[in-house]
Parts: C-alpha cells; structure tokens; sequence
C-alpha cells in the first residue's frame, strides 16, 4: 500500500527518490516523505501531506541532498494522514526508516519501549520499529545487527529500509509480507517497494523472498535469507522498456491502458494459441499432464480479479464441465473448507502483491490442493514465485488504480486455461476451433469498441448529477456488470451496484425512478429475450436505461432508453468485449465530475496489507 525508495550511491540521489516516489504513488498518495543524508553528516528529513508534488514543492525550497536516501509514499493504517504521521520515522536524530505493512504487536511493543523512556511523537506502528531498532543499536554497535535483532520480535508484515547517519556507506533493507526490490546500479544501487520506481535508472533487478535481510552499498548487496545464511537472488531485467510506465499523449494512465487493451490482449495471446488451438505448452512445462487430472477449480482473488474469476467459472463449467467455486480471498481464508479430491487452486491478481490474496494461497498450499495455478501480471511478484504453476497477462505495467487492461487480459488467460482443462474432458475440435477464432478477434473487436469513445463521453454527461446507479448483466455478463459498477463507484464516486437482471424483482426494483440510471450489458446471447423483460420493469418505473447491446439485439433507441450498439461478437468472449464501453463511461463520468482519476481517494493500487 505504501511505496518505498531507497539509493546508496556517490551522485546526490534526492532526485532519484522524487521520481521514484511518483511513480510509486499508485501505491498510496496521503502523505510522503524522504530522508537524506547530508556532507555534514547529519540526516536532514522531509515529510509533507499530500501528494508527492507537495513535497517536491517543499524540497525545492529547503534542499534534501545527499548520496545515501530514503522515502516512502504513505496510504494510512494507524493513524490519520499528517505530517508527523508520514515517514521517515527517526529515533533521536540519527537513525531513519520507511516501512510498508502492518506491526500487529505494536501495541506491547510501544507500551514496553515507553516504559524503557522512548518518546513517540506519531500514532503510527512503524515508529516502534525505529524505536526498536535504536534500543538494539545500542547494544549491537551497528545497524545490521541491530535490524536482523529488531525484526525477531515483529509480528505482521513489513518490508523496512534503515539508514544510520554514522553508517555512511549503506542501507538496510528487509522484508517479510511486503514486497521490496534491488534495483542493481553500476557503482550505485538502489531499493524499493516495486521496479517501476526504478526505471529511470536500471532495469535489472532482484527480488527479495520472505524473510530476507539485505545490506545495500554502492559496490554490492549482501542478503541472507530467514536463517541467517548467505543467499544469492537472481538478476532479472526489466522486459517492458522505460516508456511502458509513462501517460504518453493521454490524459490518464487510466486511459493509456483502456487504449492498450487491443496491444496486450494481443501479447496475452502471443505463443499460446495457433489459428484452431491452444498449444500444449500454453501454460508451461507439466501443465497439460497436471490438467488431465483436475476434477474441481478453486479460484481465489479480490476486487476487478475476483470479477474476473467470476466470469471463468460460467466458461469452466460450460466448456470443461467443471465444477468451479470462486471466492474473496478475505472470505476464504478465515473459514473452513472442504476440498474436493483434485481440485485445482487458481488465484488471480495483477499486482501478485495483495496480502489476501497471499495468506489464501499460503493456506492452500498446506491444504490438499492438487496444485496452485497464478494468473498474475507482474513477474517476480510473490504470487508468481510461491505458486505452481504460472501465466503470465503480459498487461505490463499498470499505474492507474481502477484495474482496466490487467482485468481483460486476466479473462483472455482464464479462457485459455479453460480450453487447456476442458480438452482433457470432452471439448470437441470444432468448439476449441470456434473459441479460439473468436479469440484472434478480439483485438479488431476491441478496437471497435474503443471507437465508440466519443458517444460514450456524450453519454456519460447523463451521470454527473445522479448519486446512485444500478448496472445489470445475466450469465457470464453479470460479473461484468459488477466490474462496471465498481469502476464507476472507485473513480467517480457514484454509489453503483451491480445485479443479475432477473434478481431485480425480489428487492432493488423499489429503487427505480427517474433518478437511478441503469447500466445494462447485453449481447445477444440465449438470454437476451428474459434480460429485455427485465429492462421493461425499469422502463415500467420511470427508469432511465443505458444499454450497451449487440446491433441485432432489436433494442431501440427511444425516450428514458439510450442504446448503444456494440459489434457482435461470440458469446463466449462478449464479457471481454463489453467490459470496454463500461470502463469508457466510468472514466468519462469521472473526468466530468473532476475526480482524481488515477489516484481515486481512499484505495492504492496494491492492497498488501489486510
Ligand atoms: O493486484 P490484485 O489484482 O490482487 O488487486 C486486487 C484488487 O485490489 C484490485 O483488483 C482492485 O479491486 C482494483 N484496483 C479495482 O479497479
């Protein structure tokens, strides 16, 4: 939730954390702060809330130089979003540290360290860590001991960069349930909580596991891992180049990647699927072999990602003919389970990152579970290194908070992997042939789609008064409809809520009047006929309906309705063709109304907290 950024190195790197802290902004935007250490050898911090702006603004008047920094981009668990709440946090003037995650024992801890005479001034947890760390200073001598003593009494989740003015020549770095990255440097390397901040100045990168501890110089890193031993982790490089984290000519990031959908969806595809069918080697090495023997699917995610499995299991059960339950990971993983034999586990997340989502597969993993499948978006993520088996969206880098491209290219991999599992119970040639064509449309499809922008912004001027809206969708549409929804609600901040069209009867129909438009989804598949009966009990109440339908779906335009015709296409990937137009209106309806589009209030990109 928080973004950190650090850099060791002979260059003042006050700069180098700025630019990292706004690119890392997604992650949390109340407050952000950096620490420096300055020629005269004391450490001169900076905190401002807000965005990141502010505090550049404040640096630009009150210089914050020096070769060896940190900074962090604060999203508030304990305590409100304040100056004095924003990190760095310092014990006496000598010793720094950021931190993303929770300290569940920070409670007893701060009571015992205010007992031994430390002063807090913040309502925060991570000021007991640096209390912490100074009491164990004091008696190891130096920082490393002092952090590898600190951490064994933490309880939570925490990734931690610590600087001590009289260390000069380095930073201490660790993680247990938060991500942090090393960006290597030549003769300088660099920290922080995820590798976009880092672009501007390296693209090769090591990702630290849980448990590691790392000292960071300008000539090397040295880590081990949870038991104290010496560790190597491997240098990847960055696939994506430098520009696939800027807005380029758009407005929005959030539009930026809406844009990107036909590109990427193109590169999900890319090596897995010929003209008739999906290869064998889709999902990598024993996949197929494990396919062959999954009896059930357990998908596990949160948010846009649990919408996504939402609308994978309506494909499983159609097209494999299997049984597929789907959950929120913050459900699943307090509650007792019964697990079939073979059951598959499946989590779905973009940011590879979200605690929930993490703690589920950890559970899984103990539990029986055939094997754990990972849809992720981001290599080296947690998610992708703890699970069995991977695919990768191949989305690249996603900056705006409201989830848009990872989430169609989330369903382009799930319907892949159905093919994959339903060839192993029954799928004819002929029906994998006519899916996968449909799939090699969808880029031509999308952009169609994309087309349709400019009537969508017209359309959306219908919502900017309204506080409330309904959106309906049947079958695999109405988890769409649910992703339309959240979108709506995460960016424009109009109360949305989503239904399966034929619930409306049994209770929000008494909601309907002239003031609650209605969103509807509806291609024209086998339920199209009962969805038209559900839309004339809105009409019959004065609803205003918006309804995004197949050009042969014999919808009219009319007074209280406003159609807009969406090229047909297949029924199987309709869900990934209609997500586009609602992703379109709510960004339209969030421009107009003047939100914060990109950085939404309240949320961060990656929940990696609980
Ligand atoms: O990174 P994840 O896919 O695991 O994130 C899960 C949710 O936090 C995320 O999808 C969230 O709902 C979206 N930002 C909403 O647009």
């Amino acid at each position: 939730m928080c973004g950190i950024v650090g850099a060791v190195s002979e260059r003042d790197v006050h700069g180098i954390l700025l630019e990292g802290l706004r690119r890392l902004e997604y992650r949390g935007y109340d407050s952000a702060g950096m620490a420096v250490r300055q020629a005269d050898g004391s450490i001169n911090r900076a905190r401002e809330v807000g965005k990141v702006s502010a505090l550049a603004d404040f640096v630009e008047q009150n210089p914050c130089k020096g070769p060896l920094g940190i900074a962090h981009t604060r999203w508030a668990t304990h305590g409100e979003p304040s100056q004095i709440n924003a990190h760095p946090h310092m014990s006496g003037e000598r010793l720094a540290i950021v931190h993303n995650g929770i300290i569940e024992n920070y409670q007893e801890l701060r009571e015992a360290l205010m007992a031994e005479g430390f002063e807090f001034t913040s309502q925060t947890d991570t000021e007991v860590v640096v209390h912490l760390i100074e009491k164990e200073y004091r008696v190891a001598g130096n920082v490393l001991q002092a952090v590898r003593a600190a951490i064994a009494q933490l309880r939570g989740a925490y990734a931690l960069a610590v600087l001590h003015a009289d260390e000069p020549d380095h930073l201490v770095v660790c993680r247990e349930g938060s991500p942090l990255v090393i960006g290597v440097g030549i003769g300088e390397h660099f920290i922080a909580s995820d590798q976009l901040a880092l672009l501007p100045v390296t693209d090769r990168f090591m990702f630290l596991e849980e448990g590691d501890l790392a000292d960071i110089r300008r000539d090397g890193v040295t880590i081990w891992d949870r038991e104290g031993t010496p560790v190597e982790r491997v240098v990847t490089r960055f696939e994506h180049g430098i520009d696939s984290a800027d807005k380029g000519e758009f407005r929005h990031y959030m539009l930026k990647e809406i844009y990107e959908q036909p590109k990427v969806i193109k590169a999900t595809m890319e090596g897995r699927i010929t003209d008739r069918r999906v290869l064998e080697q889709a999902l990598g090495t024993g996949a197929n072999e494990l396919l062959a023997d999954v009896r059930h699917v357990q998908i596990i995610a949160c948010g846009t990602s649990y919408h996504a499995g939402m609308v994978a299991r309506y494909w499983i059960e159609e097209l494999a003919g299997i049984a597929c339950s789907v959950e929120v990971a913050s459900e699943y993983r307090y509650r007792k389970h019964v697990i079939q034999p073979d059951t598959l586990f499946l989590c779905i997340s973009q940011s590879g990152e979200t605690a929930d989502t993490l703690a589920a597969l950890r559970q899984a993993k103990q539990a029986g579970f055939r094997a754990a499948l990972a849809i992720c978006n981001v290599p080296g993520s947690s998610l992708v290194r703890e699970s069995d088996l991977v695919i990768m969206t191949h989305a690249g880098p996603e900056i705006g908070v409201a989830s848009t491209k990872a989430f169609t290219t989330q369903l382009v991999s799930l319907l892949i992997f159905t093919l994959a599992l339903a060839r192993h119970n029954g799928l004819s040639e002929e029906r994998e042939a006519d899916i996968v064509t449909a799939l090699h449309q969808l880029p031509g499809q999308i952009d169609d789609a994309l087309a349709l922008d400019g009537k969508i912004a017209e359309l959306s001027r219908a919502f900017i008064d309204k506080n409330h809206s309904l959106f309906l969708g049947r079958g695999a549409m109405y988890p769409v409809a649910m992703e339309g929804a959240l979108k709506l609600k995460e960016i424009s901040y109009i109360h949305a809520e989503a239904y399966p069209a034929g619930e409306l009867k049994h209770g929000p129909l008494a909601l309907v009047d002239s003031e609650m438009p209605v969103v509807t989804v509806a291609p024209n598949n086998e339920l199209l006929e009962k969805l038209k009966s559900n839309l004339e009990e809105v009409r019959a109440r004065g609803g205003e309906l918006f309804v995004f339908a197949d050009g042969d779906a014999e919808l009219k335009e009319q007074p209280g309705i406003h159609v807009m015709q969406i090229p047909g296409v297949h029924s199987i990937t309709a869900p990934i063709v209609y997500t586009l137009p609602l992703q379109l209106l709510s960004y339209h309806v969030a421009v107009l109304k003047g939100t914060d589009v990109d950085q939404p209030r309240n949320l961060a990109k990656s929940v990696t907290v609980e």
